[in-house]
């Protein structure tokens, strides 16, 4: 799959309100997950795949001084990031792919992503740049929906129309291992509101298996 591909789905997401609907679906389990990232007054933040900036803005806000860049490969969520911006988040937004991220070594305390790092081209690579912009001492938080445990999310790749990684936990711990960081640990975490449509069994479900948390920290 290439970057194009990437571009050109997400380009349409941001003009069409799925941008809108991500934050939405996907916020109570973000702000749960960036209130432990144990995110101090002054850290920097990567937020990889930010789409229109949400959570960049949340990870900026964290902490008294803290600061947050969000990369995308869509020119069009970055453009509504910057459009949807607002002064009291002390955040910004880059183009960028995963593989090739434009920062020096050991830039971030925390990187984190939601939904995003399985579109990657080349995970291997991309796996690698994250553990290369994280400090030592520093964490990675990524947060995955779909991933093999969780039933009826293997076919999200064919309805999006774009490849994604689909791994168990255990291989995404592995992988983050081989990427380089030293502790890696999992959770799942529940949309406190509860199942978004309580009559349909697969709905249930999806909510049951709550998002898939992985934590990695650098030596
Ligand atoms: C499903 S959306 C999630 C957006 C946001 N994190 C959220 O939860 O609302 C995935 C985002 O990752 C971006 N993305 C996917 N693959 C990428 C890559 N290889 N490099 C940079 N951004 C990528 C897409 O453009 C898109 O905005």
């Amino acid at each position: 799959m290439s970057h194009d591909e990437i571009r050109t789905t997400f380009d349409s997401w941001a003009g069409n309100g799925r941008a809108e609907g991500m934050e939405e679906g996907h916020g109570d389990v973000v702000q749960q997950v960036i209130g432990q990232m144990g995110i101090r007054p002054g850290m920097q933040s990567l937020d990889l795949g930010c789409g229109h900036g949400w959570a960049t803005r949340l990870l900026g806000k964290a902490a008294p001084g803290a600061t947050a860049i969000g990369v995308d490969v869509s020119p069009a969520m970055i453009a509504k990031a910057e459009e949807t911006h607002d002064l009291t988040s002390r955040a910004r937004y880059v183009l960028g792919t995963f593989d090739a991220l434009d920062f020096k070594d050991g830039r971030f305390d925390r990187v984190f992503s939601m939904e995003a790092i399985y579109y990657a081209p080349d995970l291997t690579r991309a796996l690698a740049e994250v553990a290369r912009v994280t400090k030592s001492g520093g964490e990675a938080h990524l947060l995955l929906d779909r991933y093999k445990e969780s039933e009826h999310t293997e076919a999200w790749s064919s309805d999006v129309g774009l490849s994604m990684a689909w791994l168990s936990t255990a291989e995404w711990e592995e992988a983050l291992r081989c990427a380089g960081f030293a502790e890696v640990t999992s959770a799942r975490v529940v949309d406190s509101r509860g199942p978004r449509d309580p009559n349909d069994p697969a709905r249930v479900a999806l909510h049951a298996a709550g998002t898939l948390w992985l934590r990695a920290a650098k030596a």
